[in-house]
């Protein structure tokens, strides 16, 4: 095969275009703008925080309209490139998958509105209020070694954290001296505070400290910018720049960072996942259009536990960004019978979710090409599927 790889680099140096025909696409995607998670926040600062229509942790109209937008934008590309046409695609033909969340789900239907309108497809999903197992990404293997293996995984990352000046920011915008956490808990600095670890057996791998502290307000800050609240009610008008956005998201980051990319880490938790893409790749009958509707955990340890090179997302500030999709393609060389992997992040820009913009070929999303360390792409961003399958088969 590695034969054909290096014919196929050789003829397309050469030739620019080749005809590479679509064949099945798997998209992993993080649902849409949502209310913040946590509630009670009160004690983290004496300023008074935004108040939201809804429970925590449910898409937004604003979200479900952005998600229609991406259901909309990705089912014409899928159809100029072929993979659906333009009447209703048969039942077998696509699969939506999501979680039992009430923001996954919506996230999917939502998706289906914009890309299906006219047709009648469901939104498969568990018919349960718990987390559906295959999106949930917890700890489950009771071994001690691994236990110490992933713990010291943790500590490494949490090691290697550089917060002193996002955590500077962040506690003056919130005023944490003046704030019930300081007065009577003695929470008064986050830069002075360890984190530690929380692993338990049937739980997320976990972080309890500033970390954790941290990552609750940016989402509300991040929420309440993207869902379009006045700037005075964002961080009450403490946030002037975009630098300081970086800054303060640098939290978010590492959040996520520690908690869900390293690697022996990610392979334990992201296992049903894989098994499940796994699965999608190598069944003939498989449909060719499958999402999956889940969490920024989901992804970034997806990411991770596949072994994907550093990547950056231009006007964005998370590394998960809402609505934010994996898009896994399978394309195939018909000259040389040879099947190809490519790989995008597809997502809307912090300008895109605040302004609400409606997604066309005049105003995309952004489409990121990325990696995979051991499956080396080519210059448009293919690289050999047979690398792509057995690096999924030695996870
Ligand atoms: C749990 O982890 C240990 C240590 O890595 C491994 O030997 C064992 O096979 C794992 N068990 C399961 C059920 O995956
Ligand atoms: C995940 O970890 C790798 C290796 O440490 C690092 O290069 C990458 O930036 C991290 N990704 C995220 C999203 O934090």
């Amino acid at each position: 095969m590695a034969g054909k790889f290096d014919v196929y680099i050789f003829l397309n140096f050469f030739l620019i275009v080749i005809g590479h025909e679509l064949k099945q696409v798997c998209i992993l995607s993080r649902h849409n703008i949502r209310t913040p998670l946590t509630a009670n926040l009160e004690h983290l600062s004496p300023n008074i925080w935004p108040a939201w229509s809804q429970e925590p942790g449910m898409l937004t109209a604003k979200g479900a309209r952005l998600e229609e937008y991406m259901g909309d934008y990705i089912v014409k590309w899928l159809q100029k490139e072929k993979l659906l046409s333009e009447s209703c695609p048969d039942k077998d033909s696509i699969l939506i998958y999501a979680n039992t969340r009430q923001r996954t789900r919506q996230s999917a239907k939502a998706f289906v509105r914009g890309a299906f309108s006219s047709c009648n497809v469901n939104v498969h999903s568990i018919n349960s209020e718990e987390m559906d197992p295959l999106f949930n990404p917890i700890l489950r293997n009771t071994s001690d070694v691994l236990k110490n293996v992933i713990i010291a995984e943790m500590q490494q990352k949490l090691n290697e954290l550089q917060l002193k000046g996002s955590y500077e920011d962040l506690e003056g915008i919130i005023d944490l001296k003046n704030s019930q956490a300081c007065k009577m808990n003695n929470i008064c600095s986050f830069v002075d505070t360890k984190d530690v670890i929380y692993y338990e057996i049937g739980h997320e791998p976990n972080i309890i400290g500033p970390l954790a502290y941290g990552n609750s307000i940016l989402d509300s800050f991040l929420m309440s910018y993207y869902e379009g609240m006045p700037l005075e009610q964002v961080a009450w008008g403490k946030i002037d720049s975009s630098d300081k956005w970086k800054s303060l998201a640098e939290i978010t980051k590492a959040n996520q960072n520690v908690r869900f990319n390293s690697t022996i880490l990610a392979k334990e938790v992201a296992n049903p996942l894989i098994d499940y893409m796994k699965a999608l790749f190598e069944n003939r009958n498989a449909p060719k259009f499958t999402l999956l509707h889940g969490h920024d955990s989901n992804l970034n340890s997806v990411i991770a536990a596949i072994g994907f090179k550093h990547y950056v997302l231009p006007d964005q500030y998370e590394t998960t960004p809402l609505g934010g999709k994996l898009v896994f393609q399978k394309w195939h060389n018909k000259e040389l019978d040879l099947y190809l992997l490519k790989v995008n992040y597809v997502y809307q820009t912090v300008e895109q979710l605040r302004r609400g913009t409606k997604l066309s070929n005049e105003n995309p999303p952004r489409w990121v090409e990325l990696e995979i360390a051991g499956c080396p792409k080519d210059k448009q961003g293919y690289c050999l599927w047979d690398d792509f399958m057995k690096i999924l088969k030695d996870i």
